[in-house]
């Protein structure tokens, strides 16, 4: 199954809820998401039963790679249910969890337990002042830290970094956040600032390039590039020649990735988005409520996909990238 630019959907990014401990001030505002934001309220948000049978659908379509978002996914108390049910599934050979580390170092035995295969844990800073000011409820680095290496104990490794950069607000971690990860052996990504939803007014200038940061840490530590591990990886990968491991860059906005998109996000509650750029998602949950059999299911998840023209990032380098969007914490990231 090909969409109209003749991708296949490789990966399934779940958001299990749109709810999150952090205030990222480039993801959740406090302004837009202060104490009177409305939440999805539970009844809305699939059951882990109704995940695992749209996870089946898009396995039986190509799919081969969940992803578990949120929001913060650690906020599901009982998300090793939802792990035990999906690494079952025939055709899934790789189980993430894309989160920010703040719940992780109590959780990490258990995820690890579950089946959970690897995790990708966010950090912007290594100084609290600038971690507290990004995370918008202070938390503390040394809390991340802990999760970070509480997963790679439990062996949910490779443990992957990922890091914002903000052009004036973190660029100044950029090399403290490189040694520190070197050291520890996990491999830091740093993703280029993007126009996600329609809450963080985003401003170009803000971004720092990632060829920019490259040449900054190539400075200190040279860098050499390394082939993607798989076709459409987001990530363009550098190893350091000491052998101190690998870095990565993600070009979202300098150089788009959408020609090899293979990505469907599904949200908390039950919506198929073929971008993380998009405005409109399709529903599956009404289908699956009223009763659909697996054939229709597939058959609706196959109409969806062959029709799906998205690239947004290519259009924005263009200029035509300006409409409403859903919010990353809604469908994750
Ligand atoms: P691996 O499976 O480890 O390669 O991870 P990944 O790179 O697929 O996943 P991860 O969630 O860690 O992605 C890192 C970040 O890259 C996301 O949080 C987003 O910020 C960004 N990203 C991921 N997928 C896309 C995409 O399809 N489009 C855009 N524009 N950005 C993306
Ligand atoms: N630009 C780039 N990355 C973002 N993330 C959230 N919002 C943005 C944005 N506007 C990142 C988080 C986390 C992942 C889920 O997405 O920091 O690493
Ligand atoms: Fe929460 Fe992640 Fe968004 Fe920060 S980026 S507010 S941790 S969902
Ligand atoms: Fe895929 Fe949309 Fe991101 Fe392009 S902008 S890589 S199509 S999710």
């Amino acid at each position: 199954m090909v969409d109209r630019l003749q991708r296949p959907v490789r990966d399934l990014r779940i958001s299990v809820t749109d709810r999150c401990n952090f205030r990222c001030r480039y993801c959740m505002p406090q302004e837009v998401f202060g104490p009177g934001f409305a939440f999805l309220p539970r009844a809305e948000l699939l059951s882990f039963e109704e995940i695992t049978r749209i996870a089946r659908a898009f396995a039986r379509h190509g799919v081969t790679k969940l992803r578990l978002t949120g929001g913060e996914p650690l906020l599901r108390r009982d998300l090793p249910d939802l792990i035990r049910m999906l690494v079952a599934i025939e055709g899934i050979v790789d189980v993430a969890l894309t989160t920010n580390g703040s719940l992780l170092a109590a959780r990490a035995a258990e995820l690890a337990a579950a089946g959970l295969h690897r995790v990708s844990v966010s950090l912007d800073a290594l100084d609290d002042p600038t971690f507290a000011a990004m995370n918008g409820v202070s938390v503390k680095v040394a809390r991340v830290l802990a999760g970070i290496d509480a997963a790679a104990a439990a062996g949910l490794a490779p443990v992957k970094v990922n890091m914002v950069v903000q052009r004036g607000v973190n660029e100044h971690a950029l090399l403290p956040m490189a040694a520190c990860f070197r050291e520890r052996g996990h491999t830091l990504r740093f993703i280029e600032y993007m126009d996600v939803g329609s809450t963080n007014a985003w401003q170009l200038e803000e971004v720092v390039p990632a060829a920019e940061i490259r040449d900054r840490i190539h400075a200190r530590w040279p860098l050499e590039p390394v082939d993607a591990a798989y076709p459409g990886e987001v990530a363009a990968r550098y190893r350091y020649r000491d052998g101190a491991g690998e870095i990565g860059l993600i070009t979202s906005v300098t150089q788009p990735f959408c020609g090899s998109c293979s990505r469907a996000r599904l949200s908390a509650d039950g919506r198929l988005y073929t971008c993380l750029f998009t405005a409109v998602g399709h529903d599956l949950r009404g289908p699956l409520r009223a009763g659909v059999d697996d054939d229709e299911l597939d058959a609706q998840i196959s109409r969806i996909w062959r029709a799906r023209t998205d690239r947004y990032s290519e259009q924005r380098a263009s200029g035509q990238g300006h409409h409403a969007k859903v919010e990353m914490s809604y469908i994750g990231g």
